[in-house]
């Protein structure tokens, strides 16, 4: 199928790459011009694991190209995924202007049966806006438009294999037609007929995605409540976390046990210094708004979101309860995105926090495997080592603030012996008390004892 997509950020190139991948000619078209050059002469601008290869791969075989020109590719193509950006307002609400702008183009430019699927992360409704403005503002091309909600529940730092993999595919129709036809632009993932570039063709056995139609006004509301429960998992984690240290339980112990209810289920819920990213602390104010609008108040969600700011003064009270006054101290930070496998550092709880020991006067040395030029920008007194053992170089303090699997497996005794006080902060809780103590470190974590 002819498919094109509209924005090319992080869930405009993956959902291109991948259905590129499994045999589609895609178009991928961004308004931001140079971004678009960049991605014509074979850069990627986003790190994630296995985009480059996709994407590149795909380039080669003629699958998949690069334009800002909106009306050509609205033109050409069958099927339209819309993957521009939904920014928070200031209040909160998702900002759909970039969505309303694209819509208009294609109601004006279509020819013949359009499927227009909106990938965006948007609000319940927005489905039937969007039909209102194609109709509004297309009568003249004759155009005939299917709207589809498919919304995305791809991980960053994993998004390939996400998209790839599924548990669940959902589209919001309203015509059984436009199932059929998500259908078939899904089917090799569906029927995993595909050669998976991810694994080599050997990826680990999993169950066959579900295929779930519901209507449009459903599909959109799954997104947003299903990140905002996975939100809830976390905060509630990190409550847990806080009792933990109060009564001398490990808050590791607990969630691992609870985790093994079917019912409940082991992930999201590792404690640590909170979520962040692009999508979690947005989407979970904006389903706030939402219903609020709805005359619905749902106040769990507020309840969340301030078990999550409270976590970076929590962790701060730790570091200040360590280290005394914090000013003039040097302090090392190991990572720097809001999550492993990413450069992302958006809303990441590590900036906040490098943000918070810079205005009380600490100096800071970082480092992250891949975040370390987007953070330059933004915190230029900052010192950006080379290596963890630079970071550790003379610090009085080394806080870990993202779980990047190497630092794992760092050589700790060379880390002790580079600092002028072996303290230890794991925002994370990424590393084993019982061996950093035995190495003679000062080790601090969330929700454990000591
Ligand atoms: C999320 C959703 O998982 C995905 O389905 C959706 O499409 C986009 O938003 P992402 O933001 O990439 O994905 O990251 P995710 O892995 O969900 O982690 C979000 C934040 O929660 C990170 O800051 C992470 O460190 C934190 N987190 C996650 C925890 O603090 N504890 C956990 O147990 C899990």
């Amino acid at each position: 199928m002819r498919i094109s997509i509209i924005g090319c950020g992080y869930v405009g190139l993956v959902t291109g790459g991948c259905l590129a991948a499994i045999g589609h000619r895609v178009t991928c078209m961004d308004s931001d011009g140079e971004r678009i050059r960049a991605l014509m002469a074979g850069h990627i601008p986003i790190y994630e694991p296995h985009l480059d290869e996709i994407v590149l791969a795909a380039r080669s075989a003629e699958h998949i190209e690069f334009t800002s020109d909106l009306p050509k590719t609205v033109e050409q193509s069958e099927a339209i995924f819309i993957c521009v950006g939904t920014p928070p307002l200031e209040n909160g609400e998702a900002d759909l202007s970039a969505l309303d702008a694209v819509a208009r183009v294609i109601a004006a430019e279509a020819r013949g049966l359009k499927l227009v699927i909106e990938k965006s992360t948007v609000p319940v409704r927005t489905g039937e806006q969007l039909r209102r403005a194609l109709e509004v503002y297309g009568p003249a091309s004759g155009a005939v438009f299917q709207v589809v909600s498919n919304p995305e529940f791809l991980r960053e730092g994993s998004s390939v294999s996400d998209f790839l993999h599924p548990d669940r595919i959902v589209v919001g129709v309203d015509q059984p037609s436009a199932a059929a036809k998500m259908r078939e632009i899904y089917q090799p993932i569906l029927e995993r007929n595909f050669v998976c570039p991810v694994h080599d063709g050997a990826c680990p056995p999993a169950a066959q995605p579900q295929f779930v139609v519901t209507s449009i006004n459903s599909a959109e509301l799954i997104k947003h409540a299903s990140n905002s429960f996975l939100a809830l998992k976390i905060s509630y984690a990190n409550q847990l976390a806080d009792l933990c240290e109060e009564l001398g339980a490990d808050v590791e112990e607990v969630t691992r046990a609870m985790g093994m209810d079917p019912r409940i289920g082991p992930q999201f819920l590792r404690a640590g210094i909170g979520f962040g990213g692009f999508c979690f602390p947005k989407d979970i104010q904006a389903f706030y708004r939402l219903a609020e609008r709805a005359g619905v108040e749902f106040m769990l969600l507020k309840e969340a979101e301030r078990i999550n700011k409270a976590r970076i003064d929590h962790f701060l009270e730790k570091a200040r309860r360590a280290l005394w006054v914090l000013k003039s101290k040097q302090v090392g930070v190991l990572g720097l995105t809001f999550k492993p496998h990413t450069d992302d550092t958006r809303f990441a709880p590590a900036l906040e926090i490098v943000r918070r020991l810079l205005a009380e006067g600490a100096s800071v040395r970082a480092y992250d495997p891949q975040a370390m030029r987007k953070t330059q920008v933004v915190y230029p007194t900052v010192k950006y080592c080379e290596d963890p053992y630079d970071v550790a170089a003379g610090a009085d303090a080394l806080l870990l603030l993202t779980e990047w699997p190497e630092f794992r497996d760092l050589d700790w005794q060379r880390i002790h012996g580079q600092m002028v006080r072996p303290l230890v902060l794991d925002g994370r809780n990424l590393l084993d008390p019982h061996r950093m103590r035995q190495l003679g470190f000062e080790y601090h974590s969330i929700g454990r004892p000591g």
